[in-house]
């Protein structure tokens, strides 16, 4: 648990980066604002509207040669016939959409109702400086008809919410029905994001939605799951909670890092289970509920995310063999580590063998909190786990992952020779113990 003098710094702390960051963002949009009006004025960021133009097959088929040699022309042709929706245009979407250009689908509709501020071209995919001020929308289609100049870009600058769905993704009226086959959300709102899922299970769209990529930074760990199955990542589960209470509980494939946060990385507190219900106190959202704080996002990972994305629609359409590995299956493993650890409490007199470690938390403790290594050793092979400290009960962060020998001179010498275990072990290993019992209390707040 963290203690509350430390929330109260954490949230002052904040709190003064986004009033800071905030002004200084108001003032150069303000700004960019005014001269956006004085159209005469010509270095002053200024929305010229491109439009998609004619362009020859023999030069498309060309510029996505390696694409068709990759999908082949069936594929192809399904890649190039999609109308993807991409919600949000900012770190992730901007790359969604970048890609999906790039890879020959040929109508997107891209929605949001912001501008591009200096401090996201740290992560956005096509805008440079002179777009700064400008509408996200705007900017990626002009860039992208550069690109792709055939390409069907439909820009929306608004904001997209449950009143205007229809219309925004459909179209206003019957006859300009935009037909899409697939909706991309990349927004960042929590309760915009449930309504955008909402929507789209309701319309039977097909939907893949963006997880938070704030205070992630292990290219490693970007997984795609089921909403269901999501890990570590607050903005998904905070989604997959209200979501519940809609009886929309799977079928939405989310892209999502499994890093586990960490006090010395990047973080934000996670919100208790009230909160998200309260819905009132985002912490990923903002003035009128959007970016009330200024998140921790290293620019490299929403683009991954949102080639994730991308890849993923792009694969899946063309019908080209996507498979994703269901984790590591080693349940066998795992199980006869948990009936090790069942049969030392009765080696060690504990007449009770029941234990306060199920079959789900073994790949928790040998994977996550001890990274698949012994701290006495550091081998990683024939692993088990042993109670640690024969004082205290056996629990989360008083059981350690080590080899079955180690296991054995662990009884012998300590559990139940009565060796101390300090006489046993350098400072060293205690240390490392120590360290890992720490992580797993801090870790244990956001299982
Ligand atoms: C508008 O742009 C000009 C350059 O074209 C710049 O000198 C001026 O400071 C800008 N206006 C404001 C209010 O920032
Ligand atoms: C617009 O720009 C022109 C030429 O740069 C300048 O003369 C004029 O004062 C500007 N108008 C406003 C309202 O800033
Ligand atoms: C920067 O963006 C602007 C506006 O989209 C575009 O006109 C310009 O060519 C871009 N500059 C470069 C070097 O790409
Ligand atoms: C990716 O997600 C799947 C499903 O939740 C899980 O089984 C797997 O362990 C995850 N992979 C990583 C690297 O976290
Ligand atoms: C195990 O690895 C740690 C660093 O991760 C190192 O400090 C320690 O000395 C190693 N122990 C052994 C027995 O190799």
């Amino acid at each position: 648990m963290t203690s509350s003098r430390s929330h109260d710094i954490w949230l002052t702390v904040l709190a003064t980066v986004a009033v800071t960051v905030g002004v200084v963002e108001a003032y150069h949009r303000y700004t960019n604002k005014n001269n956006l009006t004085n159209t005469s004025s010509s270095s002053s960021p200024q929305v010229k509207i491109k439009k998609s133009r004619p362009h020859s097959e023999e030069l498309i088929r060309e510029q996505l040669a390696r694409n068709y040699a990759f999908l082949s022309d069936e594929g192809m042709d399904k890649v190039r016939k999609q109308r993807v929706v991409v919600v949000g245009a900012g770190g992730v979407g901007s790359w969604v959409a970048t890609m999906l250009i790039r890879s020959g689908v040929e109508n997107i509709k891209i929605i949001d109702f912001d501008q591009v501020s200096l401090s996201s071209l740290n992560r956005h995919a096509v805008a440079n400086l002179s777009d700064v001020g400008t509408p996200k929308v705007e900017c990626l289609r002009n860039h992208l008809l550069e690109i792709c100049p055939w390409a069907n870009i439909e820009v929306k600058n608004q904001l997209w919410n449950k009143d205007n769905a229809q219309s925004l993704i459909y179209g206003e009226s019957d006859q300009e029905d935009f037909k899409p086959t697939y909706i991309v959300d990349c927004i960042d709102n929590i309760d915009t994001k449930v309504d955008l899922l909402t929507f789209c299970y309701e319309n039977k769209l097909p939907v893949i939605s963006s997880g938070g990529a704030a205070c992630k930074s292990d290219p490693t760990r970007i997984n795609i799951s089921d909403i269901s199955k999501t890990e570590e990542d607050p903005l998904a589960r905070s989604v997959r909670i209200r979501l519940k209470k809609r009886g929309i509980l799977t079928n939405i494939p989310v892209v999502f890092s499994a890093e586990k946060p960490d006090p010395n990385k990047a973080q934000l507190l996670p919100l208790s289970n009230d909160e998200i219900e309260k819905g009132s106190v985002d912490q990923l959202a903002a003035l009128q509920n959007f970016r009330v704080r200024i998140l921790p996002v290293l620019g490299t990972m929403p683009g991954m995310f949102g080639l994730t994305i991308a890849t993923y629609i792009i694969t899946s359409v063309a019908g080209y063999p996507i498979e994703p590995i269901e984790g590591k299956n080693r349940y066998k493993i795992y199980d006869g580590i948990l009936q090790s650890l069942a049969g030392q409490q009765s080696r060690i007199g504990q007449l009770d063998q029941r234990i306060p470690i199920s079959l789900n938390d073994v790949p928790y403790v040998l994977e996550e909190v001890y990274r698949g290594k012994s701290p006495i050793s550091n081998y990683s092979t024939r692993l088990t786990l042993s109670r640690w400290d024969p004082n205290q009960e056996l629990s989360m962060q008083n059981v350690v992952v080590m080899t079955k020998d180690e296991q054995k001179f662990h009884e012998d010498n300590v559990l139940n020779g009565g060796k101390l275990l300090s006489d046993v072990y350098s400072q060293d290993i205690l240390d490392r113990v120590a360290q890992r019992f720490a992580e797993e209390k801090y870790y244990s707040q956001f299982r």
